[in-house]
């Protein structure tokens, strides 16, 4: 029987159903980062082992962004996805009822979401792959760049920017 529950993975969870459906596996500390900024997360269980997650990052009141929806391919099929994701609009209304809840996903998994109720939202994706040198001007943490000083470092958006990740090698 398989359960879904509220779950963060860990790293290791997360690179092994990652990888199991051929998504390449960012570095370990691109991992971690992205797995602190989750604001909902569920995962699917048989037994101990974990077979499915999905996640939802955004503000937590109106900006929802659905992520990392992932079911091991031999659990595929079974409605663990949908139960996923049911888990996951629950968690969601139960923060904000009436919200809107927004992904991005491959062509070949628009049926399933289709399925669960979701619609192509008017006007376009757009999208912009930024360089991968971290020298910027202007950035906010940097009062004597951009003249606004942001580094009070009790409040979450002021806090200084972590050490920018390395960009994943080119094998
Ligand atoms: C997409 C994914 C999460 C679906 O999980 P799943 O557990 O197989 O989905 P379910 O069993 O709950 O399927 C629900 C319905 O969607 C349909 N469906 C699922 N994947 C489908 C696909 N690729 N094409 C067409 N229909 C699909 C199922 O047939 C089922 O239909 P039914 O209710 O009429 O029987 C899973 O295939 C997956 O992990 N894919 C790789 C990762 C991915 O692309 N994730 C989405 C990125 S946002």
């Amino acid at each position: 029987m398989i359960e879904v529950r509220c779950h963060l993975p860990s790293v290791a969870e997360y690179v092994a159903l990652t990888s199991a459906v051929g998504w390449p596996a960012p570095s370990e500390e691109a991992c971690e980062r992205a797995l602190a900024a989750t604001v909902v997360s569920v995962g699917a269980f048989e037994g101990t082992r974990l077979v499915g997650m999905g996640r939802v990052v955004g503000d937590g009141a109106e900006n929802w962004l659905l992520v990392d929806v992932v079911v091991d391919p031999q659990h595929q099929g079974r409605s663990v996805g949908s139960a996923l994701i049911d888990a996951l609009e629950t968690e969601v209304s139960n923060r904000s009822p009436g919200s809107t809840v927004l992904l991005f996903c491959p062509s070949r998994a628009v049926p399933f979401y289709e399925g669960l109720g979701y619609e192509a939202a008017p006007g376009t994706f757009m999208r912009k792959v930024l360089s991968t040198s971290p020298e910027r001007p202007g950035r906010m943490d940097d009062p004597a760049r951009s003249g606004r000083a942001c580094g009070d470092p009790s409040v979450p958006w002021q806090r200084a920017a972590p050490p920018p990740l390395r960009p994943p090698a080119i094998p």
